[in-house]
């Protein structure tokens, strides 16, 4: 996980990231989640969903190397907002198909468009609420490699979200949730989360939280300082 390579990819994430930040549009969001605690109106700035609310450039890193290492074939992004992660991810991973969804309207057209001139095809937006996503496909049986539940930071929605996608996983499937110490709530999930039976291994990163099912594993916590 730390690893200082500087990988052939990482050159189009900074340069996606980079064809962001100046952007001036100002965008009127809907707030599926818990809020922001820096941003109070409706009405944000795309440099500031940017600056708040989007992976970071190391973590969006992180997220390519874990695409790459575990060599994933479907990944679902709960939470796109400018597609940073998305992007990561399916850069890391062309032949794998990149599920994402949003609820925001205005921020979903938005991220559409971007991953689009991208020219990325493994791309799949959604536009939906996450609890709408997991209603509509009760047959869907797809199972992801790997999960990253990145939305809507309240512990009791978390849980909920974790408890859908439990039968979407398989045995090697990894679960990544960002801001585990967002709140107190969100840390109580996380331990929560961490002790559910069908949970082995599971890596705290001080932010990010990464779940595992290996059965050949017993339930161990490991804390590692990226
Ligand atoms: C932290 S941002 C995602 C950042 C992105 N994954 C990245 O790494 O750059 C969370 C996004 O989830 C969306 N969201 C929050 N709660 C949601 C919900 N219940 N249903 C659908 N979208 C939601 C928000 O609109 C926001 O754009």
């Amino acid at each position: 996980m730390r690893d200082n390579q500087l990988y052939e990819g990482y050159e189009k994430l900074s340069r996606f990231r980079n064809s962001i930040k100046n952007s001036k549009l100002i965008l009127n969001i809907e707030d599926h989640g818990a809020g922001s605690r820096v941003l109070k109106t409706n009405l944000r700035a795309v440099k500031d969903i940017l600056k708040h609310n989007c992976s970071t450039e190391k973590d969006a890193q992180l997220l390519y190397r874990l695409c790459t290492y575990f060599k994933v074939n479907q990944v679902l992004e709960l939470g796109t907002s400018l597609g940073i992660a998305t992007h990561a991810m399916a850069t890391a991973r062309p032949q794998a198909k990149i599920t994402t969804v949003e609820g925001s309207a205005s921020i979903y057209e938005l991220a559409k468009k971007a991953l689009v001139k991208e020219g990325l095809k493994n791309v799949y937006t959604v536009h939906s609420t996450f609890k709408n996503f997991f209603e509509t496909r009760k047959e869907d049986r797809t199972k992801y490699d790997l999960i990253f539940i990145d939305g809507h930071h309240s512990g009791e929605a978390t849980l909920q979200y974790f408890e859908s996608i439990l039968d979407r996983v398989h045995n090697d499937t990894v679960v990544v949730f960002d801001d585990i110490y967002w709140s107190e709530d969100m840390t109580r999930a996380w331990n929560e989360i961490c002790k559910h039976s069908k949970v082995t291994a599971s890596v705290d990163c001080f932010d990010f939280g990464m779940v595992f099912f290996r059965k050949e594993q017993l339930q161990e916590r490991f804390y590692v300082k990226l």
